[in-house]
């Protein structure tokens, strides 16, 4: 059996299910880019059905990358499948991933069919795939709740079908580890076929366990792990990325099996997703946090001065920690940041985005005398935003004085025509906020704001995320800026344009769409 696991990503796509995360086409390429450029072995791009713009996502994900294969989920129903199919065409390896659930609790309540009827709608789907590809993905969804003798049958048929990676699920995050790596033994020694397959799990975190079921899996057989980075996905999200890939790499003593994965880039392509997405990364976060590696402690510390293995298993460089090292200032030219960005795993295609994006850089080193890679994460999140944009911050000024009620006046552009408004507030930012409300009249609620700083220093720029929800939709904006008022309407404007965004998609687990 082969020691490699192999690294399935699904970031852009169960990543992008968390309420909120949803991606433009450009974003799922630029997050594909860096994937690729990590090593990750599979990209799932998307859902190709779930509308239009899905589609193009997954098309323009598949017409890019050249070094990952590239897939798209599909229900077990033709339409899903041919357009699955039709989304992959252009990639060098494509791959479709077709599920059907399998748990009674699914079979019974969602789906409404017999085991006979689903084992048969998955081998009808396996078949149906096979004209597109000769790489099939079948997924037992519910796996983890399914029954053992179900699941050999449906898999050993599914396998004969043509399905060359069996994926088990952990839909719910029910499983605990040692139950869920026993599951997949059963399996790989009861299916009579199954040496024909790769094994793949695909845990949920709904427990916390869901690295741990992962690790588990492949001390019993597994040889795939779908993840995503940050962790992102439905609910408590997926099996961590970087969790399971530096769980691999560091205990090689005791897994005895490695990834591709280059892991230099795991902190950059962290920032990427989160400022992307709009979700935060949690100080404490294994291997990404801004925590991990740092050392509080005097007693911490002189053991680490002293002989760095004392408190620490990993190196921080390793996993992309650059320890805020200035990399550009105010007279560097646009090839260096061109290149620096590169570095970054951020390629700049066309002159015209060179060009909005050295016009960004240029007016912060007017402000910040240092630039850091950080800094030009955030500068990022900003520019690939701009064409989708049909409202655009233009200005604002602002007033608070100890004893007067604070006031903002905001200027934004809307589909090119300038408008302004004044409003108080509590504060400053709540002042800025009602003045782009009563503008714009969403309607959307604010449901999280909060602030980061960038860098350390006392100029460093802020990150601010903020959340808004309009009949049950979410969306998450996020600006930056050293102005913590101008990132806060920056990111305020974001989310409102992600709003009005198209919105109509189907979500993949849902059986009646
Ligand atoms: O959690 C799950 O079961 C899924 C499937 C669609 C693979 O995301
Ligand atoms: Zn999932």
């Amino acid at each position: 059996m082969s020691d490699n696991i192999i690294i399935f990503d699904t970031t852009l796509r169960d990543g992008e299910q968390s309420p909120g995360a949803s991606m433009t086409k450009d974003e799922k390429v630029r997050i594909a880019k860096m994937l690729e450029k990590m090593n990750v072995d599979v990209i799932e791009a998307g859902f190709a059905i779930a509308s239009p713009g899905d589609f193009e996502a997954v098309k323009a994900v598949a017409d890019t990358i050249k070094d990952s294969t590239v897939c798209s989920l599909s229900r077990a129903l033709d339409k899903d499948i041919d357009r699955a199919g039709e989304a992959i065409k252009g990639a060098n390896s494509g791959r479709i991933h077709t599920f059907i659930a399998t748990s009674p609790i699914h079979m019974e309540n969602k789906l409404r069919m017999s085991e006979d009827q689903v084992v048969e709608q998955a081998i009808k789907a396996v078949k149906r795939a096979g004209k597109w590809t000769n790489d099939i993905e079948f997924s037992c969804e519910d796996a983890g709740r399914s029954e053992i003798d179900f699941l050999c049958r449906i898999i050993e048929a599914t396998i004969d079908a043509g399905a060359t990676t069996i994926n088990i699920p952990d839909t719910v995050g029910y499983t605990v580890p040692e139950q869920f790596g026993a599951m997949i033994e059963t399996l790989l020694n009861r299916i009579p076929n199954a040496d024909k397959a790769v094994f793949s799990v695909h845990c949920h975190n709904d427990l916390g366990l869901a690295v741990a079921n992962s690790l588990s899996a492949i001390m019993k057989g597994a040889r795939q792990i779908e993840c995503t980075i940050n962790g992102l996905g439905e609910r408590a999200g997926n099996t961590s990325l970087e969790e399971a890939v530096m769980a691999i790499r560091t205990r090689q003593d005791y897994f005895n099996m490695d990834t591709r994965i280059e892991t230099e880039h795991l902190v950059p392509a962290s920032r990427l997703v989160s400022s992307i997405t709009g979700f935060p990364v949690q100080p404490n976060k294994a291997i990404v946090g801004a925590n991990a590696f740092a050392h509080e402690s005097g007693i911490h510390q002189d053991g680490v001065l002293k002989n760095r293995e004392t408190y620490e298993i990993m190196r921080a460089e390793d996993v992309g920690w650059t320890t805020n090292r200035m990399v550009l200032g105010k007279h560097s030219g646009r090839s260096a940041l061109k290149s620096r960005l590169e570095e970054l795993g951020i390629t700049i295609d066309s002159e015209e985005e060179l060009n909005r994006t050295f016009a960004r850089f240029k007016d912060l080193a007017d402000r910040k005398h240092d630039i850091y890679d950080e800094d030009l994460q955030a500068l990022m999140t900003d520019v690939g935003e701009e064409e989708h944009e049909t409202i655009r911050f233009v200005s604002i000024k602002s007033h608070a004085e100890t004893g007067e009620t604070p006031s903002a006046s905001v200027t934004l552009s809307i589909n090119g025509q300038e408008q302004a408004q004044t409003c108080t507030g509590g504060g400053i930012v709540d002042a800025a906020f009602q003045a782009i409300e009563s503008m714009l009249e969403t309607g959307a609620e604010l449901q999280l704001y909060s602030v980061s700083n960038v860098t350390k220093g006392i100029d460093a720029q802020a990150e601010v995320s903020v959340r808004l929800e309009k009949g049950g939709r979410i969306v998450n904006g996020l600006g930056a800026d050293t102005d913590i008022v101008t990132a806060s309407v920056k990111a305020y404007v974001n989310a409102v344009n992600r709003l009005m965004g198209p919105e109509d998609r189907a979500h993949p687990q849902r059986h009646d769409v």
